[in-house]
């Protein structure tokens, strides 16, 4: 192109083109619109484009085409002193030199001046500045002297000014979008922490409002089983002084008075636990980070877990298998917690497992799968087990506070949200689970070796 090339068609053109980089929603569609729209405007010119990549401190060919032949692409150094485009991105100004050979000195940089180099004819190389930081170049180059004139690098000026200005407009949508992504992000956090303090508050508050009735519900129950024992022996004395069916009709309100108190103070009792696992729960503990035998707590708590459940129900039976990395060292941790972690898993797995022992009798035997693993920066526990596994729709509730699927009475759904917290909050480590319902349930903890 030259400048008395320019038609009101052309200006339409470069118009259209200005419009089309505008509604380029990304960089490949914008560098699509130059190479399709705006580099047809200077037909007959070689036409090229780079981009600056900072960390590489190079200029990166996107765009080298002449009289519609693609040149291979280059990358340029910004060390590289006899280059033109160079010369513009680091000085962030465009130029204008119709005769490269005489003209340079113009320019008054002694690199362009001494630079042979470059071959003779014309070039306009302007930068496409957004935020005075340069994001890469446009040149135009002809083999003639006084090809261009000024007129063209206006032109060229223009153009690389309307596609500077949709740069910034995508690199702003980009962070636009970004910093929606982060802030959600945040608020999710913040909703997530808000709920869980609160829901912490209103535990330890409703608990420690609870705990003080139910004292009085455990104490008099008590005293009543003592008084209904009391009144049944004292009644056995009066056996002569009453008539049979009075007798009777007493003892069976003694009895029951008995049985109900009994009744109330077992349920109390049961509620009293409940209780005191929400304190626990909401409190949080700041226990002491000691030195820890990872393998010999686990084992311990395995053999203990196991034993457990034999007392409850001496028909339980499981094979143990456990593979314990001999590698791993102490590692800081706060055993005591870190133990209630282990029995929560290891009743689960037993509660799973028992259950399912039950249900296929003689097909089925259970099995806890132990193992450790030394990592580099964590070592890593699994805890497996072949019950029944946890069904795709329970997966993403068990480690929330109360979440149980056991029936009323036996589970607080407590176990794993406590864990859950113990790993994560006090060990900085993670947990998660793997199923296969039916078939296997497996939880996975990693603690980092250097607890401080
Ligand atoms: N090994 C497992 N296999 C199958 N389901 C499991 C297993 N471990 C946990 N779950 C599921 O996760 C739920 C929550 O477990 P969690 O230990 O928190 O509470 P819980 O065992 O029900 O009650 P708690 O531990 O307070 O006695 C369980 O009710 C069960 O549905
Ligand atoms: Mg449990």
């Amino acid at each position: 192109m030259r400048t008395r090339a320019i038609s009101e068609e052309w200006l339409r053109n470069l118009n259209e083109t200005g419009e089309q980089l505008n509604l380029a929603d990304n960089i490949p569609q914008l560098n699509e619109v130059i190479r399709k729209q705006a580099q047809p405007l200077f037909n007959g010119s070689r036409f090229q484009l780079y981009t600056l990549d900072n960390e590489k401190q190079k200029l990166i060919g996107i765009i080298d085409t002449e009289n519609n032949r693609d040149n291979p692409l280059v990358e340029l150094p910004l060390t590289r002193h006899d280059s033109l485009p160079v010369w513009c991105a680091v000085n962030k100004r465009s130029l204008l030199i119709n005769d490269i050979e005489v003209q340079t000195e113009n320019y008054n940089d002694d690199t362009i001046a001494n630079d042979i180099s470059r071959p003779s004819g014309s070039i306009a190389c302007c930068p496409l500045l957004t935020d005075n930081s340069v994001y890469g170049i446009i040149t135009i180059q002809n083999s003639q002297k006084n090809y261009f004139e000024r007129l063209d690098a206006l032109c060229l000026e223009t153009l690389c000014r309307m596609a500077s200005s949709a740069i910034s407009k995508i690199n702003l949508t980009e962070q636009t979008k970004q910093s929606v992504v982060e802030l959600e992000k945040a608020r999710t956090l913040l909703v997530e922490s808000e709920r869980m303090a609160a829901l912490g508050q209103l535990t330890a508050g409703i608990a420690h409002e609870i705990k003080n009735p139910l004292n009085f519900v455990n104490n008099f129950s008590e005293l009543t089983i003592e008084l209904a024992g009391e009144l049944s022996q004292a009644l056995d004395k009066l056996n002569n002084q009453l008539k049979t069916e009075d007798k009777t009709y007493l003892d069976e309100i003694a009895g029951d008075i008995y049985s109900n108190a009994l009744k109330i103070n077992e349920h109390g009792k049961r509620a009293d636990s409940i209780i005191k696992g929400m304190l626990l729960h909401a409190r949080g503990q700041h226990a002491e980070l000691l030195p820890t035998d990872i393998n010999a707590l686990l084992a311990e708590y395995v053999n203990l877990g196991y034993h457990g459940m034999r007392a409850q129900d001496p028909g339980f039976n499981i094979k143990i298998e456990s593979e314990y990395d001999q590698t791993i060292a102490m590692i800081n941790a706060i055993p005591q917690n870190l133990s209630r972690v282990f029995l929560n898993l290891i009743n689960n797995a037993c509660y799973s497992t028992n259950k399912k022992k039950i249900e296929l009798k003689d097909t089925y035997f259970p099995v806890l799968t132990i193992k450790t693993k030394n990592m580099t920066a964590d070592i890593e526990i699994r805890i497996r087990d072949n019950g029944f596994g946890i069904p795709q729709s329970v997966m993403e509730k068990v480690f929330n506070p109360f979440f149980t699927t056991k029936p009323p009475g036996q589970g607080t759904g407590l176990g794993l949200s406590l864990s859950y917290d113990i790993i994560a909050k006090e060990h900085h480590g993670t947990m998660r689970v793997e199923s296969v319902e039916g078939e296997y349930a497996e939880f996975i903890i990693t603690i980092p070796k250097n607890l401080k």
